[in-house]
């Protein structure tokens, strides 16, 4: 079995920050969210990887390299377009040969993992596999209706008129069956190739497709919300390590992660959180469910519910909660007193906020 990762897309949802990185490397707890899909797959059993790639390929190689580090062996698949998911199937063709395969697409988070998902379609005879949660906005994704006994008995990508609450999941297994599917079907409304068509087209050309309920927490992390959230349940089962330097007038409590070459001196840090490699932490305070980034300055600072990606500065600022800050942005103050502040910065940005 195989695994076809697609990690190219524009990421819109996360503009600015997606203007100068994959959506895919936007961390989770300080890991890129695309390398949990890539330890699921191989915690799976797989070992061989395809990874489709569009405009951001330059990063997501430079990420994830041979994939070697992974314990797998990737190649690298290039779409001229995002042209849609069943479209990254047709131009994957040769790498996937007459393998079965799971797609799982980069910015899908699973906390339970697929190894239960492989385990269930491996033998299976069925031509695809789908999982399904439930969600408030199933208007936003593929949504399936069931029958009485559970047997999928409708399939419809982002519909106006969702006829349930059951959103597809962004992780599939697929038989060779599926290649016929993807040559079949026509562009859609938005003008892709959509999955969910090509899945329907197998149902109804007498293809076995079965679905599955998720067993643990999933998101796709393409809005902020998404982002914090999927934080947030990765922090609350991080191992707390003080692997820096905090100093006899800092105060750490709960589960805090404090990596390596970091220094916190006189502040006070109240988990689940992370603090990145070489980030100094003065005078500040970081509350629950925050990820500072590697080699971050933190001074005077008050952040919660955050996450601050590497190179950036806070410094003089309180009230800083449920932002997601960039890569090298710096965040100071300026005159004036309102207190909170919610952000949303790209890289390379700087902001002055009243303080
Ligand atoms: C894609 C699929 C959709 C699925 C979603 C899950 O949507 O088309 O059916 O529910 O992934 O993340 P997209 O992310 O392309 O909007």
């Amino acid at each position: 079995m195989k695994a076809l990762v697609l990690a190219g897309g524009k990421g819109s949802r996360l503009r600015p920050l997606t203007y100068t990185s994959a959506k895919q490397l936007v961390p989770v707890a300080n890991k890129p969210v695309l390398y949990y899909g890539l330890e699921a797959i191989r915690d799976a059993g797989i070992h061989s990887v395809g990874i489709v790639v569009g405009d951001t390929a330059h990063e997501i190689r430079e990420a994830v390299g041979d994939g070697s580090r992974f314990g797998l062996d990737v190649t690298y698949i290039p779409q001229e377009a995002p042209l849609g998911l069943a479209h990254c199937v047709l131009i994957a063709r040769e790498f996937l040969g007459d393998e079965p395969f799971v797609m799982y697409l980069g910015d899908n988070f699973l906390v339970d993992g697929i190894a239960g998902l492989v385990e269930a379609f491996r033998g299976s005879g069925n031509d695809a596999q789908i999982l399904l949660t439930r969600v408030a906005e199933p208007q936003f994704y593929g949504v399936a209706e069931l029958g009485p006994d559970g047997e999928i008995i409708g399939l419809e990508e982002k519909p106006e008129h969702p006829r349930s609450d059951l959103a597809i999941v962004g992780v599939y297994t697929f038989s060779p069956a599926v290649h016929e599917a993807v040559r079949a079907i026509t562009p859609s409304a938005r003008g892709e190739l959509e999955i969910t068509d090509a899945i329907k087209w197998l149902m109804d050309n007498g293809g076995r497709v079965r679905s599955h309920f998720v067993s643990g927490y999933w998101k796709d992390i393409g809005r902020l919300q998404d982002m914090l959230e999927c934080n947030r349940i990765v922090l609350e089962a991080i191992e707390p390590n003080v692997r820096g330097t905090v100093d006899g007038f800092s105060e750490i409590s709960g589960r805090v992660l404090i990596e390596p070459g970091a220094l916190v001196e006189n502040s006070v840090i109240r988990g689940p959180a992370v603090v990145g490699a070489d980030s100094k932490i003065s005078s500040s305070y970081i509350g629950p469910y925050t990820s500072i980034g590697a080699r971050c300055v933190l001074e005077n600072a008050d952040v919660q519910y955050s996450i601050v990606l590497e190179d950036s500065a806070i410094r003089g600022v309180p009230g800083l909660t449920y932002s997601l800050i960039g890569r090298n942005v710096e965040v100071s103050r300026a005159r004036g007193v309102p207190n909170t502040h919610q952000l949303m910065v790209g890289d390379h940005s700087r902001i002055q906020v009243r303080a």
